[in-house]
């Protein structure tokens, strides 16, 4: 396996306080991430404390950890890779108080006998959050460490800016990372070199030249265990809010004057503020068709499992320009994608039927699987007698270029950058408010949700959502076949 370059780590040894130690998003992300960074060489200095509602010891939150990464490890570790990482491990559980916590964190600094710093990650559900911060601030941790917060960042404005003054009474806004962890996709970040880096698609990045962009993220997976953080939640606030509309202001952003937190964050909060307050008529809410008789779900739940919308960024790049969103739950494939639609030409030089436009406009498409994807398709000519076009597309995959083991998991880039105090990929305050600003108007008149079955592609009322244009997935036509390196 390789190893870490150098430089890339945190410069001081790091004490990990892991609240929700032995929840969902630990075991599936954060361990197994943790796992890696340091079994990488990201990070050399670590000490992990696990802090959780589940009474048990040092030595049963190691054997959790451990199942953890049998079950959710991504790659393959030796025993004694496995065993230098259970070492790293402690554990305090809620009940044992702050003074237990403190006490652990002395004891994980002492044994590493360097200079260290604090990384407090919150993977909590928001009711627990404040209260896990105050403790923190009762044992005296919370000055001069960083702390990770999960979303939701509160349900609505009110509740956000109450969150948000609320944490500031313990944290400033520098030590605060606010994780989505979409951006911290390899493929996410790509848009950012893709529009920047190369002098070829930026001219054309404007409603000049796009007709429409479609961020889709339909999912298979159901709810697992997790009906009651979704039933509070529900598809809008568990993944438009956060990931998709961050997504967005990516893909919309002005080219920042670098590459820096503060110029990033300001061109993102930009996007933010122009976009229109979401009309409830342009968005379609669904609900899969046996989802009020799962185990922890209301019988008469209103919550959607799925959710569609409209929106626009009123600036001088996108005004006019509509942005499509869609997610949902159980859907009929998992997939995330965004698609620029570009303006079609005008056709009348054609002969009749010679299939021009016939296959919708041009697109360029960005899959964000972990193993990225890219396409522009195009239209070019059959060979042979006359003039018959076909759609054609120039494709590129991530695994062509050998690099693809070097991709970080979106958790272990992120975890790696609050640790470095990087705030490049993390989510400020003031955008987050004018995102439930925007959001308002749906979150008071909310659509009646409409039912879907399981394994399609959501209630039929999304077709005239994005009428005259059509959804892009599922895909005409298919994705290259994988070339000779990636098998
Ligand atoms: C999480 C949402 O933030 O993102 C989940 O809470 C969702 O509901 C998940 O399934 C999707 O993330 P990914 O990385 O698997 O696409």
């Amino acid at each position: 396996m390789k190893q870490a370059p150098p430089g890339v780590g945190p410069k001081f040894a790091q004490v990990v306080v892991l609240f929700g130690a032995t929840g969902d998003l630990s075991r599936r992300k954060l361990l197994p991430g943790l796992f890696h960074l340091a079994r990488a060489g990201y990070i050399p200095g670590c000490r992990v404390i696990g802090v959780s509602l589940d009474e048990m010891d040092a030595d049963g939150f190691r054997s959790f950890a451990q199942g953890a990464l049998d079950e959710f490890g991504s790659r393959k570790a030796s025993d004694t890779q496995l065993k230098a990482f259970r070492d790293i491990l402690d554990y305090v559980p809620l009940s044992a108080g702050a003074e237990a916590l403190r006490a652990a964190v002395d004891r994980a600094e002492a044994s590493l006998g360097v200079e260290c710093r604090r990384l407090h990650y919150l993977s909590v559900p928001p009711r627990a959050a404040l209260p896990a911060i105050r403790l923190l601030a009762e044992a005296g941790l919370a000055e001069g460490a960083r702390v990770v917060m999960e979303k939701p960042f509160g349900v609505d404005l009110a509740s956000a800016v109450r969150l948000n003054e609320d944490v500031h009474t313990v944290f400033s806004e520098d030590q605060i990372f606010r994780i989505d962890h979409f951006l911290g996709k390899e493929a996410a970040q790509n848009i950012l070199a893709f529009r920047f880096a190369n002098g070829l698609f930026e001219p054309i990045w404007n409603r000049q030249f796009i007709d429409h962009v479609q961020i889709d993220v339909p999912e298979t997976l159901g709810l697992g265990k997790r009906a009651g953080f979704y039933e509070a939640t529900g598809a809008y606030k568990d993944m438009v809010v956060t990931h998709l509309f961050q997504i967005l202001g990516f893909v919309a952003m002005e080219a920042p004057t670098s590459l820096e937190p503060k110029p990033i964050t300001e061109e993102k909060n930009k996007v933010f503020r122009s976009m229109l307050p979401l009309d409830p008529k342009d968005v379609v809410r669904g609900q899969y068709s046996g989802y009020r008789a799962e185990d922890g779900v209301d019988p008469e739940s209103d919550v959607e499992t799925f959710i569609a919308l409209k929106c626009h960024i009123d600036n001088w790049r996108w005004a006019g320009v509509p942005f499509y969103l869609r997610t949902g739950k159980r859907m009929a494939e998992g997939s995330r994608i965004i698609s620029i639609a570009f303006r079609e030409p005008p056709k009348s030089m054609f002969p009749v039927g010679s299939g021009v436009g016939a296959q919708g406009p041009d697109h360029l498409t960005f899959d964000l699987a972990d193993a990225s994807k890219m396409s522009l398709s195009f239209y070019g000519k059959r060979p042979g007698p006359g003039m018959r076009l076909d759609k054609l597309s120039l494709q590129f995959a991530m695994k062509d270029t050998g690099l693809a083991d070097d991709v970080l998991e979106a958790y272990e880039r992120l975890i790696l950058d609050a640790m470095r105090g990087d705030h490049t990929l993390f989510t400020a305050a003031e955008g987050i408010e004018s995102l439930w600003a925007a959001s308002q108007p749906l979150l008071e008149a909310p659509p009646p949700v409409r039912l879907y079955e399981p394994g399609s592609w959501g209630p039929k009322s999304i077709h005239q959502l994005i009428a005259p244009h059509a959804w892009r997935l599922p895909f005409e036509r298919a994705w290259r076949p994988q070339a000779a390196t990636e098998r």
